[in-house]
């Protein structure tokens, strides 16, 4: 059906199309971490500079914990969003104090982590752990209700919902770490907001949302 056909197409044609990102050349739960938590409201190309400084200075989970708060700042300086800095090095502390200073294989201690939201415990579990939790952000939904030609508003809470529990049905048998990452990298490579690459779309032959002419309508999305 649809869904076994999208997944497959999907891994396949991450397996050759993938970025050679740094944070994808180690499986340090800690580095997914840092990535994942950069990547919230920054793009690839800036976050990766800033990312390998980040974990050349700060290089363990302990070591940012200790580290004061200012060296902290001044190593996401130029990223914004400095809570998410803040927060970071908060949740280190819970990770050194809690849980010996290793991320914790396990869905709600991950939960529990400062500045943790759906997105990133999910992405989190299944990129470092290869746990078939959904990692849903607004590039998964892109693709999700593209393809299966979801029509509801993206901002409501219900919608995301039911995008994570079909992202979740989605997850081919213990390869939760590269469809996660498949789906991001679709989002990111081919199906992208304002003009879509669908010609060179592994999935465009079913893609609801492309066969009724609607793509670039998808998702629908009122203002807040
Ligand atoms: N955006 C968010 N997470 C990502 C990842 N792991 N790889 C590429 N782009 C991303």
């Amino acid at each position: 059906d649809n869904q076994q056909f999208f997944s497959t197409e999907l891994l396949d044609w991450y397996g050759h199309a993938k970025r050679d990102l740094p944070w994808r050349r180690h499986r340090d739960p800690y580095f997914i971490w840092v990535s994942e938590i950069m990547l919230q409201q920054t793009r690839v190309d800036t976050v990766i500079p800033y990312f390998h400084r980040f974990i050349e200075k700060f290089p363990t989970i302990e070591a940012l914990a200790q580290a004061p708060e200012d060296e902290v700042l001044k190593c996401w300086e130029g990223l914004g969003y400095y809570s998410r800095a803040r927060n970071l090095q908060a949740a280190a502390k819970q990770v050194t104090e809690l849980h010996g200073g290793a991320i914790p294989d396990d869905l709600n201690a991950v939960s529990a982590l400062k500045g943790v939201g759906p997105y990133t415990r999910g992405s989190i579990m299944s990129i470092a752990f290869n746990r078939p939790v959904p990692a849903v952000d607004g590039n998964v939904m892109r693709v999700l209700s593209r393809f299966f030609l979801i029509e509801e508003d993206i901002v409501k809470v219900s919608t995301r919902k039911s995008m994570e529990v079909l992202a979740e049905a989605l997850i081919p048998e213990g390869r939760a770490s590269d469809f996660n990452q498949a789906l991001m990298e679709l989002g990111a490579l081919v199906c992208t907001p304002k003009s879509p690459h669908c010609l060179t779309c592994p999935v465009m032959q079913h893609c609801q949302g492309r066969i009724a002419g609607m793509e670039t309508q998808l998702p629908v999305k009122t203002k807040a």
